[in-house]
């Protein structure tokens, strides 16, 4: 079985320690060779890097690895980069949060007016990656899921128009999967979904029974409707996750034709989520009180202790495994189905061809192969052309320096919709991002 060398970009992430626990639990299907982690925060990276030191020796002790702050030593001879950075940090996030909630609309890490000032950071961060990795690894696979993913992909297909090799993913649609396998009480690779529409914006028309064809879509609506919504790992979520997905029920009450994503209820109910959410702790607080603060807390009784033992065990890795399986799907050629971000040509075929859209894709060597929806039906099509061009805007505004783009960009967001109120949180998020955001003018 061939063997590969990858790496991770943002080696310091929370995300981090279920990645290194999954490339050993799955080290029979996606054996690695080289494994690398790169960073730009050295104290940050140095505790995961440590630990991950202290879980090969025990458990792969085969594997070359590595964490490094230099470019070259990290990308050199890679054959998958997987980029997970947070442009700006989990404080920045906290602002992104922060400052949209004191003006009463929603502060939130992807959608929004803080997805879009995460965005703009992100844009010119990624960039600049990308074009290092392509400096030390022309051929390398990269598979991006830093956020805001969408607005990443869309600017990135602009960067790079002919790179046929950078695949930006989201693990959001496959935990829905995953969490309707709980509610049917199946495996969720039992379940062959049918999905379209933006990263973090999309329904499920259809989930196929995969061994009897039956549509079980009709089923799943009844059981939220009596039961609720639970993700697949419930135990292990804060409970702003499960309220999150509990708003699936009021969505399906009422919009029934399709599952939605549950990020939908940031678009559909934007006045309900701005009143009911905590204006005081934000999700951001949460994740440094709660997940990273586990994370580092794991990284420093391992080396303290100089084994691992059985925390192995600690740490849920869904999305980790997601994104490994990836790329066995294309390092095998095995065409596996995923859910993945693409430029549409076609796939929703009444929506413009330069969009980059969700759904999903047969994945190979070659790339992904988008499995085509068909025309969409009249809701769901306005809300994805107002989002999509509100999206591209922002990457004009990114590309022109242009505040005017920003602030159409701004404008036509459904968690801000009025311009008085897009100007005041733009003008506030540009002054909190001084230096990180290009100049707008
Ligand atoms: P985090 O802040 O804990 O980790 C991010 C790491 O990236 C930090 O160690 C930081 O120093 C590093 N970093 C920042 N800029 C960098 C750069 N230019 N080059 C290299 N490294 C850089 O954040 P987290 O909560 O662990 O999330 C990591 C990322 O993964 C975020 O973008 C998050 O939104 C994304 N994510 C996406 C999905 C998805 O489904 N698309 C799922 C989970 C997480
Ligand atoms: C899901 C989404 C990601 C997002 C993450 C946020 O996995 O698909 O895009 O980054 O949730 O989770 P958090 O726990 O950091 O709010
Ligand atoms: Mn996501």
């Amino acid at each position: 079985m061939k063997t590969y060398n990858l790496c991770i970009v943002g080696g310091g992430s929370t995300y981090t320690l279920g990645f290194l626990k999954s490339f050993v639990r799955l080290r029979d299907e996606f054996p690695i060779k080289k494994l690398t982690l790169f960073d730009i925060d050295k104290e940050r990276q140095e505790k995961i890097g440590k630990y991950g030191e202290i879980l090969f020796q025990e458990r792969f002790p085969q594997l070359e690895f590595m964490y490094t702050m230099d470019k070259r030593e990290a990308y050199e001879g890679m054959d998958f980069v997987f980029m997970q950075m947070r442009a700006g940090g989990l404080k920045m996030r906290a602002e992104d949060e922060h400052i949209p909630f004191r003006m009463g609309l929603i502060g939130q890490e992807t959608c929004g007016a803080g997805g879009m000032a995460y965005g703009l950071r992100s844009c010119a961060d990624m960039i600049q990656a990308v074009h290092d990795i392509r400096t030390y690894a022309p051929n390398a696979w990269i598979l991006n899921y830093s956020n805001p993913a969408a607005i990443v992909a869309e600017a990135l297909r602009r960067e790079f128009p002919d790179d046929q090799r950078i695949l930006n993913i989201c693990d959001q649609p496959e935990n829905v999967v995953r969490s309707c396998s709980r509610l049917l009480g199946c495996d969720w690779k039992d379940l062959d979904p049918v999905y379209f529409g933006l990263n973090h914006y999309g329904w499920f028309t259809h989930m196929y029974d995969v061994h009897t064809g039956e549509d079980l879509l009709p089923q799943i609506r009844n059981r939220i409707a009596e039961n609720g919504f639970l993700p697949q790992d419930a135990e292990q979520r804060d409970q702003s996750w499960l309220d999150t997905y509990g708003m699936v029920q009021t969505m399906m009450h009422d919009f029934p034709d399709y599952l939605p994503n549950t990020y939908n209820q940031y678009y559909l109910y934007p006045q309900y989520k701005a009143a009911h959410l905590n204006p005081h702790v934000t999700r951001a607080d949460e994740v440094m009180a709660g997940r990273e603060k586990r994370v580092f807390d794991e990284c420093e009784q391992v080396i303290a202790e100089g084994k691992l033992g059985d925390r192995f065990h600690t740490i849920s890795d869904a999305h980790a495994e997601m994104m490994i399986q990836v790329a066995e799907s294309i390092a095998y050629n095995r065409n596996d189905r995923h859910i993945v971000i693409v430029e549409n040509n076609g796939a929703i075929a009444n929506m413009q061809n330069d969009a980059m859209v969700e759904v999903v894709c047969e994945l190979g060597m070659h790339g992904p192969r988008p499995m085509r929806v068909g025309n969409i039906p009249q809701f769901y099509l306005g809300l994805l052309v107002n989002q999509v061009s509100c999206e591209k805007l922002l990457v004009d505004a990114y590309f022109e320096n242009s505040y005017q783009k920003a602030l159409q960009a701004f404008t036509l967001n459904r968690l801000i919709g009025d311009a008085k109120k897009a100007r005041e949180v733009l003008d506030a998020l540009m002054e909190a991002n001084e230096g990180m955001w290009p100049k707008l003018q």
